[in-house]
């Protein structure tokens, strides 16, 4: 790839909620004229300007790409070393943007949660992206990275301390505070949508290994939790994680990649506490029944057209104060020979857009001036095989995540 690009990174959608906040991080973070040259693009020259001048800053370069239109797409990745998308629902708006990336050799990372697109982005560009040169890096904010970089840093540290991996890995999300983006619950719809008309979308999607390299796509790891339990090691009771179902796949296609290091019996659940004692029980059969409500209903029906008016629309989401007054911590536990080693994650901010837009900008960043510090792996890859150690530095020093051993 060429490194005399005009643009260190460029977000694309920084009219919508997400690609706003990534914009106002870097202003704040990185200034304009700093170390990290950056631009702001979208389809709507108007909506941009107002973006630019709700941040103060009219200096921000501004450029035009839609989705519809390819050459713009392509003059788009020719002018950057990274592209950083917020244009979602990805399976809607993505396809063409990946291909563009994929032909002008430029880093490319989202906050994809599709399953069934990620799964065809790695059947159609995971050769040629290699062949590239560039690395194509989904799920990039509260899905995947704690749960990735998380198993990443546990891993790391099991293996530095006692010379060996764990051989199981339990991700429980512990507390969390936040709201959904109409974005989000866009994209949600779309997948069952997707899924509601295609059964091989189904098959993708319910796999525990269905984003693993063709060939691999089986293991140990049964489907994800659908009840609520006791946790012997929490002593607490743990429900349905809704994000498990992209989380486990990419924790999983990070394994595959790297040839299985944990060994090909490694396994990998993840769930959430919902409290000690018959409150957290109780806790848990009412949000498994809040998820089922949500699930629920055909997509275009009564009851489903009825739902989606409690939830906001595309370009909505939690505001400033509730941002900031949002967190999660996940606890990291896992199982070795003779003992059990526990990490703790923890997020500044509310995980899907204060934290969220932090760590992918902290991503594109990374791909952008940690290029020396990589790991030597091209394709279509997750956050933990493409930056490694350079991204959780990233992401402590700048992003507002903790990762650490619990003593
Ligand atoms: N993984 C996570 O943790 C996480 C967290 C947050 C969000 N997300 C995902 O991020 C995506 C964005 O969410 P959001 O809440 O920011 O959504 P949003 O507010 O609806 O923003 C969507 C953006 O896409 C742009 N867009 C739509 N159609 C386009 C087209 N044809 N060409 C170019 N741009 C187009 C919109 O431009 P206009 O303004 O011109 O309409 C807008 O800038 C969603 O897929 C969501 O699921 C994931």
């Amino acid at each position: 790839m060429s490194t005399k690009r005009e643009f260190d990174v460029i977000i694309w959608g920084a009219s919508g909620f997400t690609g706003r906040l990534v914009a106002e991080y870097y202003l704040n973070t990185y200034g304009l004229d700093g170390e990290l040259k950056w631009a702001m693009a979208g389809r709507n020259q108007t909506k941009l300007e107002e973006v630019r001048k709700g941040l103060g800053n009219d200096n921000i370069p501004l450029i035009l790409a839609d989705s519809h239109d390819t050459a713009s797409l392509n003059e788009l990745a020719k002018r950057t070393k990274v592209v950083c998308t917020t244009v979602g629902p990805y399976a809607k708006y993505g396809n063409e943007l990946v291909a563009a990336c994929v032909e002008n050799g430029t880093d490319y990372c989202d906050l994809a949660g599709e399953t069934q697109w990620i799964r065809r982005m790695i059947d159609k560009h995971h050769k040629a992206a290699k062949e590239a040169g560039c690395r194509i890096v989904h799920c990039c904010g509260f899905d995947s990275i704690p749960s990735d970089m998380g198993v990443y840093f546990l891993q790391r540290e099991a293996k530095h301390h006692y010379g060996e991996y764990c051989y199981h890995i339990k991700m429980r999300l512990k507390a969390a505070k936040g709201a959904m983006s109409g974005g989000t619950f866009a994209s949600m719809n779309n997948v069952m949508l997707e899924a509601s008309k295609d059964p091989e979308v189904k098959k993708v999607i319910f796999n525990p290994y269905g984003l693993n390299p063709q060939g691999e796509m089986s293991g140990p790891d049964k489907p994800d939790m659908q009840s609520v339990k006791y946790d012997s090691d929490l002593k607490a009771w743990i429900m349905p994680f809704i994000m498990a179902a992209i989380n486990t796949r990419v924790v999983r296609r990070s394994h595959a990649l790297k040839s299985y290091p944990y060994g090909k019996d490694f396994l990998y659940d993840e769930a959430m506490m919902s409290g000690k004692g018959f409150t957290g029980r109780a806790k848990g059969y009412a949000g498994l029944l809040t998820l089922g409500l949500m699930m629920a209903g055909k997509p275009g029906s009564w009851y489903k057209n009825t739902i989606n008016r409690f939830f906001p629309e595309p370009g909505e989401g939690p505001n400033k104060a509730e941002r900031e007054a949002g967190f999660f911590t996940f606890s990291v536990i896992g199982r070795m020979n003779d003992r059990t080693l526990v990490a703790k994650v923890t997020g500044d901010r509310d995980p899907g857009y204060g934290s969220t837009s932090k760590m992918l900008g902290e991503s594109a960043a990374c791909l952008a001036l940690d290029k020396k510090h990589l790991p030597k792996m091209c394709g279509v890859l997750t956050p933990s095989t493409a930056m490694g150690d350079a991204l959780l530095h990233r992401l402590e020093e700048k992003a507002g995540l903790g990762f650490s051993i619990e003593p």
